[in-house]
């Protein structure tokens, strides 16, 4: 297919035009709805038109900021390029730029970060105030105007419907072949009229093929040719692969204790190399006929598809390397009957992760003795990422399982600490810890005797000692002693290590 002939409908045809003419129909002030799910699906040159404006209107003297919010995180032409022009007042909901980063920990920038399954419905309830403009990206223009989603789903949905005006880029560089692997459920509503969601296997297909946009809002229709941020994979370090080993040990143990299925539960694997390593551990482990309900398509969950482990996968998006992203294309007959894509409100959904019974699996910075987990704030106040969908599954999975490695910085800083500086997960949605220590199995148990477990098992040698004395010495002189701590020492627990640890 060429670029031509991917937009289909006559009556779009004539709203094509530069990305540098669509950037001159936002103005400042305005909230735009961005397509980008970690690295994918993003609109790739409309956003840098638009950073060249504002940089432009900052040298004039003219204030020019938009609200961003997208599904996830993006891509440096996208929040690089805004952050870098300081056209950003509020970014929303899960970024992991280092621009955008260094710029909301300088309080320069405003970051609202909620949980993925939230966005699409605090947008239909009004809650974050006017969506103006929808800026998407995708892969085709049907001739009656439907829209062939690209490689993430994200919030598009949602954007396309709640914004006032829509511009559209149209990727040729996305396989033409991604049409048909999307879902797109359009029965969500707002309370008090919900219905069930049809959902009872990983697999199934409740919605449509194609994204619905009312062609009159569309103001923009921009070709592009560009690729998505594709990043490679470490093979897996000493580290990660231990990690991946007990959780393998672990699940092994819970079938046969009869409390899981010999082919398991959906899985879901958070973004980053030690998931990735978890999914190689599981590839080559004793787990047949495995299924995926989860938020994006990692390396090591292709080639688990690939080699027959896992038989499907329901996600939002992909994230893959460049060699990862050929596989999928030499092969994407195959994959579409494995993979489906679904906006995210749908593939977060608390009701359908509950029912499904899924196995989540999220990294995080660090853990205290009593199971607390901090996914996003290190040293308590400079954010790294946000908490992504890691809320969603671990608070409404079958089992929560939370994973880092024992030590930051070159061993100067533990990740099992008396008290977290910040907290994403209470004591109440963790249910495991693992790091390549050993894996400490939290279900059933009192905040000492959880303490107990976690030291033992997750803290590294190194700082054991220090761990078991403060324990100890909080549960002597502590007033409660049903989750002891000595407020002063805990609180400064960090104080020692902020040369080191912050960003
Ligand atoms: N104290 C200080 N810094 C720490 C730390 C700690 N306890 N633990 C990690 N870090 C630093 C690392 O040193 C590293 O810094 P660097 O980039 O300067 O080297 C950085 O944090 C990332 O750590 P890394 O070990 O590379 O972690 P990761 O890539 O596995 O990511 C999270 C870990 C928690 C940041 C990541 O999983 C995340 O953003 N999670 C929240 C969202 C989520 O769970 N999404 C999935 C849901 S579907």
């Amino acid at each position: 297919m060429n670029t031509e002939s991917r937009i289909l409908c006559k009556a779009l045809q004539g709203r094509i035009m530069s990305a540098e003419q669509a950037a001159s129909l936002v103005s400042s002030g305005v909230n735009v709805g961005m397509s980008g799910f970690t690295g994918s699906g993003y609109p790739k040159e409309v956003p840098t038109a638009l950073a060249k404006r504002i940089e432009d209107a900052n040298r004039a003297g003219e204030k020019f900021r938009i609200g961003v919010w997208t599904g996830a995180s993006t891509a440096p032409e996208l929040d690089g390029a805004l952050a870098k022009a300081d056209g950003v007042e509020m970014r929303l909901p899960y970024q992991s730029d280092p621009t955008c980063r260094k710029r909301i920990n300088a309080g320069e920038m405003e970051y609202l970060d909620i949980h993925l399954s939230h966005v699409a419905q605090f947008v239909w309830f009004g809650f974050l105030g006017k969506l103006d403009i929808a800026l998407v990206e995708v892969t085709g223009i049907l001739e009656d105007g439907r829209l062939i989603p690209s490689s993430s789903v994200g919030n598009n949905k949602t954007w396309l419907d709640q914004a006032d005006k829509v511009i559209l880029e149209v990727n040729s560089w996305q396989s033409p072949r991604l049409e048909g692997m999307h879902d797109i459920y359009y029965g969500t509503n707002r309370p008090p009229h919900r219905q069930p969601i049809p959902i009872v296997r990983p697999q199934d297909r409740i919605g449509d093929l194609y994204l619905r946009c009312d062609p009159d809002k569309i103001i923009a229709v921009v070709e592009t040719n560009s690729p998505d941020r594709n990043s490679a994979f470490s093979a897996p370090d000493e580290n990660s692969q231990r990690i991946a080993g007990h959780i393998i040990e672990f699940l092994e143990h819970e079938v046969k204790k009869g409390r899981l299925p010999k082919e398991l539960l959906p899985l879901q694997s958070g973004v980053g190399n030690i998931a990735n390593a978890v999914m190689a551990g599981l590839n080559k482990g004793p787990f047949d006929n495995l299924t995926a309900y989860t938020e994006v398509v990692q390396d090591g969950m292709l080639e688990m598809i690939r080699s027959g482990k896992l038989i499907s996968a329901s996600a939002t998006a992909f994230s893959l390397s460049d060699s990862a992203l050929e596989e999928l294309n030499n092969n994407i007959d195959i994959y579409r009957e494995k993979i489906i894509l679904r906006p995210q409100e749908i593939s977060n959904h608390p009701e359908v992760i509950r029912r499904l019974g899924v196995i989540a699996m999220n990294g995080m910075i660090e853990a205290d003795i009593y199971g607390n987990v901090n996914s996003t704030h290190v040293m308590g106040s400079s954010i790294m990422n946000g908490i992504g969908g890691s809320g969603d599954f671990a608070r409404n999975g079958y089992l929560s399982i939370f994973m880092t490695p024992s030590q930051a910085k070159n061993g100067q800083i533990s990740c099992i600490v008396p008290m977290t500086s910040h907290i994403d997960h209470t004591e109440h949605d963790v249910q495991i810890l693992v790091t390549e220590q050993g894996l400490a199995d939290l279900r059933g148990l009192s905040p000492n005797q959880r303490a107990k477990v976690i030291i033992e098992n997750c803290a590294h040698p190194h700082f054991k000692p220090a761990l078991e004395d403060y324990h100890k010495r909080a549960f002597d002189h502590s007033i409660g002693k049903h989750t002891p701590h000595l407020l002063d020492e805990a609180l400064s627990w960090h104080q020692r290590f902020l040369n080191v640890g912050h960003m």
